[in-house]
């Protein structure tokens, strides 16, 4: 029988590696949402509860002046994401505005010669479309398509799109754990709920390259995954290993297999694993990856799904002030483990929430000599992007999570540079992977 809980060799790559992008993108990362709020958004229902607000940086309306510290950096790439709510704030309403809006973000990037990387979806929905269409209804697919192909045939000068940001994390949160919206618990319409995200991606994939002119540079499509190092609790206990083995399968692999194959295998414990075909077989022209720490993981019946997760300072480098635990050789397993779809990899999300400028540096240092090694080791590494720019709005963590290269005073607004953003500009000058 096939053990899902390894990651298999391919028989069969779909992929080529034609695709190399020119140059070694160093970039930022943002999302729209974080940074922008939109009153149209479900995330801005499901937070009334909470005092701190997504628009607290103003970035709508500052977006220039944010826009001209990735020149002060040194950067020559930006992944940011359109605020879908904002565009389309009812069903059958269109904010031309708002389309101008993030247009003019890229005609800026281009004139500072900053490579665009423009994400569709990161994680927040109009709030119409959550209530009538969420993800595990099939009209879901047809509702976002119509979003997708307005903004391809829309959006002029852009190269590198990511359909969905992190889809793992979107489905564990809003219907396996239920904290993010649509807040649901139920396994069985998180996996409806991910069949119809991964059509999307399939869908969007083929637009975007049916749209492409022989003049343009070839459209670079992916997803950013979210992977992270997964480990046993304790590393004696076979249930633990058990656990962690299949965890690191879904979360971190079965995409990576269901673009080799196009069939997405799901397998919950002491449960036969499920083939579920998805039609996404060879659609990605890179791979975005997202990674920020190690996850220790056991069994526990007391705890939500029947598992309990934890941090641990085994590397000595401390834990964030989010207690995630900084483990850099975390990101070469990842690295190494994707490098098998033979596609282009780029890390479209790395970064640390902590206030100490010093603990940033070390962050980023350690995670770049980790991706360092890998690119001389040979596995194909085409880009960087630290997350984040600015200060942002961190989810349900709120204000207090500080990604970003430079501070932010949300009574002022006042944008001050951390010590990180120089050394990041001093990294981006000396190293060299072209
Ligand atoms: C998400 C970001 C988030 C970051 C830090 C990533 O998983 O894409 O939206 O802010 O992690 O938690």
């Amino acid at each position: 029988m096939h053990d899902v809980t390894e990651g298999t060799d391919p028989v069969y790559c779909p992929f080529s590696s034609e695709a190399l992008p020119d140059k070694f993108l160093w970039g930022v990362a943002t999302s729209a949402f974080q940074l922008e709020g939109s009153p149209y958004a479900d995330w801005t229902s499901w937070d009334e509860i909470l005092s701190e607000k997504p628009d607290v940086t103003d970035h709508y309306n500052l977006y220039k002046k944010d826009l001209a510290l990735l020149k002060d950096i040194g950067v020559n790439a930006y992944r940011f994401s359109l605020e879908w709510s904002r565009i389309q704030p009812r069903e059958n309403v269109w904010d031309d505005d708002a389309i101008a809006h993030y247009q003019d973000i890229i005609d800026i990037l281009k004139s500072d010669n900053i490579e665009p990387m423009v994400t569709l979806h990161h994680f927040t929905h109009p709030l119409w479309f959550i209530k009538k269409y969420p993800w595990h209804e099939d009209a879901s697919v047809e509702k976002f398509l119509i979003f997708a192909e307005k903004i391809v045939s829309r959006l002029k000068g852009v190269r590198y799109w990511i359909t969905f940001n992190e889809p793992y994390v979107l489905i564990l949160g809003g219907y396996f754990e239920g904290c993010t919206p649509p807040g649901l618990r139920n396994v069985q319409l998180g996996v409806k709920a991910l069949e119809n995200i991964l059509a999307c991606h399939g869908k969007v994939y083929d637009i975007i390259h049916s749209k492409a002119s022989d003049a343009m540079a070839k459209p670079m499509v992916s997803v950013a995954h979210n992977m992270a190092a997964l480990a046993p609790w304790n590393k004696w206990n076979p249930l633990d290993k058990l656990l962690s083995k299949i965890a690191k399968y879904f979360y971190n692999h079965s995409l990576l297999d269901a673009f080799i194959t196009g069939s997405l295998s799901v397998k919950f414990p002491f449960k036969k694993a499920v083939k579920i075909p998805v039609p996404i077989k060879g659609k990605l022209d890179f791979l975005g990856v997202n990674y920020y720490t190690r996850i220790h993981m056991r069994f526990n019946p007391f705890k939500k799904m029947g598992v309990e997760l934890r941090h641990r300072d085994i590397d000595g480098y401390g834990l964030t002030d989010m207690g995630w635990e900084i483990h850099p050789h975390g990101l070469a397993k990842v690295l190494r483990y994707s490098s098998k779809l033979n596609v282009p990899l780029i890390i479209t999300e790395n970064g640390i929430a902590t206030r100490d400028d010093q603990r940033k540096i070390k962050f980023m240092k350690r995670h770049i000599d980790v991706l360092e090694k890998c690119i001389k080791d040979g596995i194909n590494v085409r880009g960087f992007f630290y997350w984040s720019l600015i200060d942002n709005y961190e989810w349900l963590q709120g204000l207090d999570a500080r990604f970003g290269l430079y501070k932010v005073d949300f009574d002022t607004l006042k944008r001050k540079p951390t010590n990180a953003a120089a050394y990041y500009s001093y990294l981006i000058k000396s190293m060299d992977f072209s």
